[in-house]
């Protein structure tokens, strides 16, 4: 069997070989049920027994790898997928730098490679535990399909570090599986490990801002990890972006539709001024105001995700060949950074400045940089939305000093501009810049259900094209309840 196809003849789907790995395949087992216990307790609220026009992989050949069908998300075959091993692969960076990647794990990195298994694994629950309630207000069947294929997505990638926890890392390692399991996300006594990660997902809105800016800061560290040195999981990793790429989909095309509806009702309501908040609620639709301050939240708990701008922990983990940069291979540079400088913002005398730090500890500081970036494009897309109803309104990324609770600017406040203000101006000000509780309400509101095939809630615009090239009056759910 080639390593492009998946072997589905065991209980859990792979294309690594575990039929004739019995004592991982044993373990992994040992885990499914629990993994069932808790997809039934803290996945999707309802819509168990519908059936969604989902997608599985059932090939790792980047050319084709989906094939879409009905299941019943219990029924979903989570699987471990690994992308193909590329032949005489090296470890691209660090003090391993050109020597053979490892197909085990180097008993020096051992610890540090487990910790960042286990915090990527796990983000991967603890977003579906906070999008658990949504399926209940979605505005179409359409937009219901897509929540929960990124739910089922984002528990197979729950599996995928699972199996390198338990395949490398004996006991220890199945300890830490059953943790994941036992963490929730915002439980007071066990938490999920990443701030943002304990955050609510209230509305439509958030779900859709947390796609685009929380699933991307998750492209990135999967990105650094594809890098690692560690071949099995650059291989895991390498797979989930092509899934990933789907959840970043579905939050900008998401934010573009909300947008698009939202110029639409003003446009028709004769409505010249964006910002006059009370008139463009009454029709229904979310104001631009109010699309920016949940943007405003979402970015910069993502930030927030990207730890200390300056941090050992990245540098060791960067020279021990486990984690790298962004496009680390197409970066034209010596890949040991133990001589070069990268560019850091830090609060100095009660300023920010831009200050030359070694690049080595300011990796944390690139790979945010590098996000911001790519989180730009989406900007772009949705102030063309505007401008082309005619509005001079532009969203735009707040300032990274702006509402942090990680790093340098964790213990100051700064506006959306980055102008750093007290705390009594900060007291005054917040609800401009923050969805305030007023403006959660007016969002819960609007959030009322659309199940009928084809339709849409009236807050959002439906989308250009269907999942799987399907026609707008297809059904992407058959609600059975
Ligand atoms: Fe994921
Ligand atoms: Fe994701």
């Amino acid at each position: 069997m080639s390593i492009m196809q998946v072997d589905y003849s065991t209980k859990i789907p792979n294309n690594v070989n575990l039929g004739e790995d019995r004592q991982v395949l044993k373990a992994l087992e040992g885990w499914h049920p629990g993994y069932i216990d808790w997809w039934h307790d803290m996945g999707p609220e309802g819509f168990q027994q519908s059936l969604v026009y989902l997608r599985t992989a059932y090939s790792v050949d980047p050319r084709g790898w989906a094939k879409f069908d009905y299941v019943k998300m219990p029924d979903y075959r989570w699987g471990i997928l690994l992308a193909p091993q590329e032949e005489n692969r090296v470890v691209p960076f660090g003090e391993h730098y050109g020597e053979p990647a490892w197909q085990e794990v180097p008993g020096e990195h051992r610890a540090m490679l487990r910790r960042l298994i286990v915090i990527q694994g796990d983000t991967e629950p603890a977003s579906v535990e906070q999008q658990r309630h949504l399926g209940r207000t979605a505005p179409s069947l359409y937009d219901m399909r897509n929540l929960f294929q990124v739910n089922v997505e984002e528990g197979r990638h729950l599996w995928a570090m699972v199996y390198l926890l338990q395949k490398y890392f004996g006991r220890d390692g199945r300890e830490e599986a059953d943790e994941l399991l036992r963490r929730r996300s915002g439980d007071e006594d066990s938490p999920r490990m990443l701030g943002a990660f304990n955050e609510k997902t209230p509305d439509w809105l958030s779900f859709f801002m947390f796609t685009y800016f929380t699933d991307r800061d998750g492209k990135m560290q999967l990105h650094s990890l594809a890098q690692s040195g560690f071949d099995p999981l650059s291989r895991t990793c390498r797979f989930m972006l092509t899934e990933e790429a789907h959840h970043m989909f579905v939050g900008e095309t998401g934010i573009t539709r909300v947008v698009q509806r939202t110029c639409e009702a003003m446009r028709a309501a004769g409505i010249d001024d964006p910002a006059d908040v009370a008139k463009v609620r009454a029709l229904g639709v979310i104001d631009l105001p109010t699309i920016q301050k949940k943007l405003n939240l979402h970015y910069s708990l993502s930030l927030d995700l990207f730890g200390s701008e300056v941090s050992t922990n990245a540098a060791n983990a960067f020279n021990a060949g486990i984690k790298g940069r962004y496009r680390e291979t197409q970066i034209e540079d010596d890949h040991r950074l133990q001589s070069s400088t990268y560019p850091v913002l830090k609060l100095v005398g009660g300023e920010i400045k831009r200050v030359d730090e070694p690049a080595l500890t300011a990796l944390n500081m690139r790979l945010r940089d590098d996000y911001t970036q790519d989180c730009v494009k989406g900007l772009l897309r949705w102030n063309k939305v505007i401008s082309s109803a005619g509005y001079e309104f532009k969203l735009g990324l707040p300032h990274v000093a702006f509402h942090r609770a990680i790093g340098e600017f964790k213990d100051v406040h700064a506006t959306p501009e980055g102008l750093l203000i007290d705390d009594a101006s900060w007291a005054k000000r917040g609800d401009d810049w923050l969805p305030s509780t007023a403006d959660g309400d007016f969002i819960a509101s609007l959030m009322t259900p659309v199940t009928e095939v084809g339709g849409f809630a009236p807050w959002i615009a439906p989308p250009k094209v269907g999942i799987d090239n399907k026609p707008g009056d297809f059904e992407y759910v058959k609600i059975e309840t």
